[in-house]
């Protein structure tokens, strides 16, 4: 079994590597993908003006931006990202939208948001779309950001719900497999995009970080994944479980791969792409 640090290791270099890299490559699609269900993230957050928020592993900084328009100027928004290559986007782009815009309330930092020294007490608001199930030491984690916030300061997160109501997450690789290596299976506490799947383990994580008033809504979404199932194929294995498990196959069983993985997508093309189901919670939570 892996130690709690050798799992952040593990995360700190597959976003500061081939996640990263994967997920910039794909960002527009996956912003597309993922915008209705970060803006309802967003409007339960309902940021107000001169609030001061942290923006839970931003990534490229969309809604940290969005956050900065919210709480305008007499506001601040930090984001906060493990991932230099992700920090590093996020940094230009918010640069030439402060340009754009006259807006210059939003700053980023590469770092650890699990240790990371915030300023204690000083945070109306955590928020994160998608940027807190890949901590090593959740509670830890928590607790640390929960020092960030004021009494009054609030959290608002969105995460994936289990793998079983994410077809769209799981599909592909379940075609897949047959024909490739097998896929690393993550234990029920070790950290990952459905970490935080089940009601239990979130609300057990948090209210062991101390906070309080734990509310966990099920949000349920069709997912594109993009334009035409040709596409998706053509994506397949970039990042992910798949990319590895294409690292270490031939290419025959690659191609055998593509066709599984096609023909699993095809019942689920319509005219403006193919949508497979997904499951989120939105999860809101009070420091004290
Ligand atoms: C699924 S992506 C979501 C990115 C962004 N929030 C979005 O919705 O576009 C997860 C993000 O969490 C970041 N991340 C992972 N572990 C982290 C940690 N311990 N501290 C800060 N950021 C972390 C990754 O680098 C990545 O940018």
């Amino acid at each position: 079994m892996k130690t709690k640090g050798e799992l952040a290791a593990e995360q700190a270099a597959y976003w500061n590597g081939p996640g990263g890299d994967g997920w910039l490559a794909a960002y527009e699609r996956i912003q597309r993908s993922l915008a209705d269900i970060g803006d309802i993230g967003l409007a339960a957050a309902a940021p107000r003006h001169g609030e001061h928020v942290i923006d839970i592993g931003c990534g490229t900084g969309g809604t940290t931006a969005a956050l900065a328009h919210a709480v305008g100027i007499s506001g601040h928004v930090l984001g906060v990202d493990i991932s230099e290559t992700l920090v590093g986007y996020a940094r230009a782009e918010h640069v030439a939208q402060a340009r754009a815009h006259r807006l210059e309330n939003a700053t980023f930092v590469v770092g650890d948001a699990a240790t990371h020294p915030f300023k204690a007490e000083s945070y109306d608001l955590v928020f994160s779309r998608f940027g807190v199930m890949f901590f090593a030491d959740p509670v830890a984690a928590f607790r640390n950001i929960r020092r960030a916030l004021k009494p009054a300061g609030r959290l608002v997160f969105i995460a994936w719900r289990t793998p079983q109501e994410n077809p769209w997450g799981t599909a592909p690789a379940r075609a897949a497999q047959p024909f490739l290596p097998p896929l690393a299976r993550p234990g029920p506490e070790d950290p990952g995009q459905f970490s935080f799947g089940e009601r239990a383990r979130v609300e057990r994580i948090l209210g062991e970080a101390g906070f309080q008033k734990l509310r966990l809504e099920p949000i349920d979404r069709q997912i594109w994944m993009g334009p035409s199932v040709a596409d998706v194929v053509a994506g397949a294995g970039r990042f992910g479980p798949l990319a590895r498990a294409f690292a270490g196959a031939e290419p025959a069983a690659i191609d055998k791969a593509r066709q599984a993985i096609a023909q699993a997508l095809a019942p689920h093309e319509g005219p403006d792409g193919v949508r497979l189901p997904g499951a989120c919670w939105l999860v809101q939570a009070n420091a004290a």
